[in-house]
């Protein structure tokens, strides 16, 4: 018993020291993540890399930056869908649209893009309601390699055929097939629907407010952060976005419990849709 209680007290500290090691060598900030998901992906870090301890993946990943990036993608969690959650892009789709058709010009700001899929959902959205042409949409993540891949914005086929079904929930008024063009078991995307789309690196946790936005999307993120984080990116979405602005987030994330609370008001509660107070 007294040493479990040592064993965890031990990898509690080597957890701790490995996520400062990553930020003062790498700047890469996770020490304000949810403790449990941050131990979940470690533990599993550590069997990919077949260390005993998390001191010995600090050593690794220290010393080996090509280990370093192998690590970020199991801490970056970089899983996506095309249309995930349909009735949220169907209620994007009736509700938020019409009032975003009122703005002459409109930019958005998808926060933690990941690999793309959430991009190219907005997109073909905005393409269809006849929008796209007076969008810019600014894609961020912190992983290189997830927003390289949306920057190509080839899928698997057999994951598209998931995202059609998706497509057509999300009150899709085409052929989800218009969209790419098949080869060799990839869907490659149509390379005008990110005409207007700049990928870049941003961190809700180190970086600050780039520009004036109207819709922020920023789903399935927020989850792995601690409150205080949580309180610090819905700081930034608040500054950002422009008067009457809508922010709109994953099924599981809302700013009810944060400072920001009073800041956000729901436009659609139950998909997680909410405007600028
Ligand atoms: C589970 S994915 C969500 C992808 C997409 N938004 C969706 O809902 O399908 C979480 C993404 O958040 C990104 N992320 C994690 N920490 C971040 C941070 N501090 N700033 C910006 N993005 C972050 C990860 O790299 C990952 O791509």
């Amino acid at each position: 018993m007294e040493r479990n209680f040592s064993v965890d007290r031990n990898s509690e500290i080597e957890l701790r020291l490995l996520i400062e090691a990553i930020y003062l060598k790498y700047s890469y900030d996770f020490r304000d993540y949810s403790g449990a998901s941050i131990k979940r992906r470690v533990d599993h870090a550590l069997s990919q890399f077949e260390c005993n301890t998390i001191s010995a993946l600090q050593e690794k990943v220290l010393h080996d930056p090509a280990a370093f990036m192998q690590l970020l993608q199991l801490l970056t969690i970089p899983v996506s869908e095309m249309f995930r959650d349909p009735s949220h892009f169907l209620a994007i789709r009736k509700e938020v649209v019409p009032l975003l058709r009122t703005y002459p010009s409109i930019k958005i700001w998808i926060a933690g893009c990941s690999t793309g899929e959430e991009v190219y959902s907005m997109a073909i959205v905005l393409r269809e309601e006849g929008l796209l042409d007076r969008t810019i949409i600014y894609a961020t993540d912190i992983n290189p390699r997830s927003l390289e891949k949306a920057r190509q914005g080839i899928f698997s086929m057999e994951n598209v055929r998931a995202y059609t079904a998706n497509y057509q929930q999300a009150g899709g008024q085409s052929s989800f097939a218009d969209y790419y063009t098949a080869a060799y078991g990839y869907a490659i995307f149509d390379k005008t629907l990110r005409e207007n789309v700049t990928f870049a690196d941003h961190s809700l946790a180190t970086d600050s407010v780039f520009s004036e936005t109207q819709l922020i999307s920023c789903r399935n993120v927020l989850i792995y952060f601690n409150k205080s984080l949580q309180g610090r990116a819905f700081g930034l979405f608040h500054e950002s976005l422009c008067h009457r602005g809508f922010l709109v987030l994953g099924s599981k994330e809302t700013p009810d419990f944060s400072a920001f609370g009073d800041q956000f008001e729901p436009l659609v509660k139950q998909e997680r849709i909410y405007r600028k107070s």
